[in-house]
Order: C-alpha cells, then sequence, then structure tokens
C-alpha cells in the first residue's frame, strides 16, 4: 500500500522532505521521530505529482527540481530519478516577493485538477510559498475536485475559509492546517519555555522571539505585509500559552543569504516571581529550516490519510492542534500531543 502524495511548491521544505522518503525507505530509523504513524511507515509514502511555478523547476524531474535555485536546502544523498515531472501550477497573481522577476509558468486550477486525478494522488500538500492566500485557497479548490485530502503548511489561513472548509465536510474528504509547526522551531520552543515558566508559578510579563535566516521563504516574510500576516500567526500562537495577558512578539526579522536554509531565533522572557523578584532569559536557538518540518510533515500526511481512509473528516482537531501554529481549535501542546499520539502513534 503506498499513500501517494502531491506536492504543490517545490522549495527547499520539499527538497529535504523528498530526500527524507529515499532516507528512510529502507530500514533506517536514525532522526525518525515516530516510523509507525496510523500503521504507515515512510517508506509507504510516495511523491506521484508536484506542482511550482518558478520557470527554473517546472519541466525538470523531481529529483532534479529539488536541487534547483533558488533551493539552497542541503543535498543530504542523492535521489535516484523518478518518474515525477514537475508541473506549472496554479497563480492568482498573489506570487511571492522573490518570484517577481522570475518567469512563471501558470496552469489552470480545472488543469491541476485532472493531473491530480491522473496521478491518483490522496493528499496535496500545499508547500508554497508564504503570502500567496488566494491561490493557497484555489489548490484546496483543486484537491477537492480530484478527491484529495489538502494539507496546508503555510501561514494564509485557508481553514477560515467556512465555505471551503464546509465544502470539504460536504465531500467526506479531511483538510488541515494552517502553517506546519517545526519539530523543534521557534514557536514550539518559544511556547515551551513560557508554558514551563507559568506551570513553575513565574509571572510572565514579556517576551520575543526574532529569527534571522537564508532561503527564499525568510526573503519573502521581510516583506512588509506578509511579514505582519505570518507574525501575527506565531504570536498568536505563542501567546496561548499563557493563561493571561502579556506583551510578545514573534516572527522574522532579517534575511540573510549564506545562512542558507538555516534559521537563527533569538528569545527573551522576563517575569517575576517570590518578591517580585525579577527572572530573565535571554537564549537562541539554531535550527534548519527543511529538516526541522520533516518529520512533522511525515507524521501529519500519514495521519491524514487514514482519516481520509476512515471518513474522518473536515479540519480534524488533533492533527491541526499538533502539526501546526494556527488551528482552528487551539490547544495547549502537551494536550494536542497526547490526542494524537493516542489515535495515531503506533
Ligand atoms: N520548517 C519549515 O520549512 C516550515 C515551517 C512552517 C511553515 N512552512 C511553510 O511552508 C512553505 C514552504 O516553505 P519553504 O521553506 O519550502 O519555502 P520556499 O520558498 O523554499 O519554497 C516555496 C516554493 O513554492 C513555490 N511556489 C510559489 N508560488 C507557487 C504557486 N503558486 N504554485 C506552486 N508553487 C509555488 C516556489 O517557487 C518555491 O519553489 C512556506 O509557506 C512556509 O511558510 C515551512
Amino acid at each position: 500500500m503506498a499513500v501517494k502524495i502531491a506536492l504543490a511548491g517545490v522549495g527547499n521544505c520539499a527538497s529535504v522532505f523528498v530526500q527524507g522518503l529515499k532516507f528512510y525507505s529502507g530500514t533506517e530509523r536514525k532522526g525518525l521521530w515516530h516510523p509507525n504513524v496510523a500503521g504507515t511507515r515512510p517508506k509507504d509514502l510516495q511523491v506521484v505529482a508536484a506542482f511550482d511555478v518558478d520557470s527554473r523547476k517546472v519541466g525538470l524531474e523531481l529529483s532534479k527540481a529539488i536541487f534547483a535555485p533558488p533551493n539552497v536546502a542541503r543535498r543530504y544523498l542523492a535521489v535516484p530519478k523518478g518518474k515525477v515531472t514537475v508541473e506549472a501550477g496554479i497563480s492568482k497573481g498573489d506570487a511571492a516577493p522573490h518570484l517577481k522577476n522570475v518567469r512563471l509558468e501558470k496552469t489552470g486550477s480545472e488543469e491541476v485538477t485532472k493531473l491530480l486525478e491522473a496521478s491518483g494522488a490522496d493528499v496535496l500538500v500545499n508547500m508554497i510559498s508564504s503570502g500567496s492566500v488566494a491561490t493557497s485557497e484555489e489548490y484546496a479548490r483543486a484537491a477537492l475536485r480530484a478527491g484529495c485530502a489538502f494539507i496546508n503548511c503555510t501561514p494564509s489561513l485557508v481553514l477560515r475559509n467556512n465555505k471551503l472548509v464546509a465544502d470539504f465536510q460536504k465531500a467526506k474528504l479531511p483538510l488541515v492546517g494552517d502553517d506546519l509547526m517545526s519539530q523543534f522551531g521557534g514557536t514550539i520552543f518559544h511556547k515551551g519555555l513560557l508554558g514551563l515558566m507559568v506551570k513553575r508559578g513565574i509571572k510572565v510579563s514579556k517576551s520575543y522571539q526574532l529569527d534571522v535566516g537564508g532561503g527564499s521563504e525568510t526573503l519573502n516574510t521581510i516583506d512588509e505585509d506578509i511579514k505582519m500576516a505570518k507574525r501575527e500567526v506565531k504570536t498568536t500562537a505563542v501567546a496561548s500559552e499563557v493563561p493571561y495577558k502579556f506583551e510578545t512578539i514573534a516572527g522574522t526579522t532579517d534575511f540573510v543569504d549564506y545562512m542558507g536554509n538555516d534559521r537563527t531565533s533569538y528569545f527573551w522572557f522576563e517575569g517575576s516571581t517570590f518578591m517580585e523578584s525579577g527572572i530573565s532569559v535571554d537564549i537562541y536557538l539554531r535550527s534548519s529550516d527543511g529538516a526541522n518540518a520533516g518529520n512533522v510533515l511525515l507524521d501529519v500526511i500519514r495521519a491524514t490519510y487514514r482519516c481520509k481512509q476512515i471518513r474522518k473528516i473536515g479540519t480534524v482537531g488533533e492533527i491541526c492542534a499538533y502539526g501546526f501554529k494556527s488551528p482552528p481549535k487551539p490547544m495547549h501542546y502537551d494536550e494536542a500531543y497526547t490526542k494524537f499520539a493516542a489515535l495515531y502513534v503506533r
């Protein structure tokens, strides 16, 4: 049995994911968080279709496209040539700032539906650039018509579109999102430390998380509008860990091209304890974006596929809360993980 996956966006995240599928296609388990999710192992996953709009990637076989510019993700291993050619994707005129001077290869939403049907894809994973809200929604519609489940890894708030959510429910298909939460990225680290402070009775007053990174996604995120939208998602996600109001800001602040696909997140926390004596923490986290997404992507794809099989439909609460920064119903992380693990991790 293969879980057939279609990818929208062949960027850095997709690059490491595709390399990961090759790495874990045998008995290798090093670095794998959950070998068995919902009865499925990484070797059961297969990419059957891929879409992009960047003319430097469209028309290339996937094993080549994942290393085509402007991708900067590390080449962990050689991926053998397969049978998937990157097809032209959808664009609703909201292309990312870093693509403004690039020739775009576009096609219609109906054509994407036909290609999804022909590929037999079970799940469409949306990994296009942030900021393309209308386009992300159109990919969801294309998936819906093709009978595919939809996973929105981007910060575009697709699951807030009530009509789309209702249409997926009617079609008895799951859709999950929004904005993938990395395994050990800035958001979960920020939430974890805040949670610990709250558990230890610290009155948190302020915190920030300032990210600097390379890669085209970071370049996009310094565009003022996208930066503010993404900051809103991240800040809301982080604030949900503290049961009272406090001041916090979380988001990307700069692009440094020679950092490649790596990211440094700088954190600062301020609070008070006994006799109002002060507590403060200054700390940073270094990680690699694409790799940091890999385990969570593997998990949410396998769990979503299972939901599709058993007709657990609509926005599946435990998958959204475990794997995404902006789920429709926020949950404390411990609760989200416990629910997800109880239902899917074997
Ligand atoms: N750890 C992570 O990497 C992580 C975590 C959370 C969220 N995300 C989200 O996942 C998405 C992908 O991240 P990334 O680092 O791979 O970004 P990236 O910039 O490296 O890749 C995005 C890819 O999407 C393509 N694209 C843009 N518009 C498209 C369209 N209309 N149709 C098809 N393809 C299109 C681009 O050409 C590019 O290949 C982003 O939205 C990001 O916010 C990533």
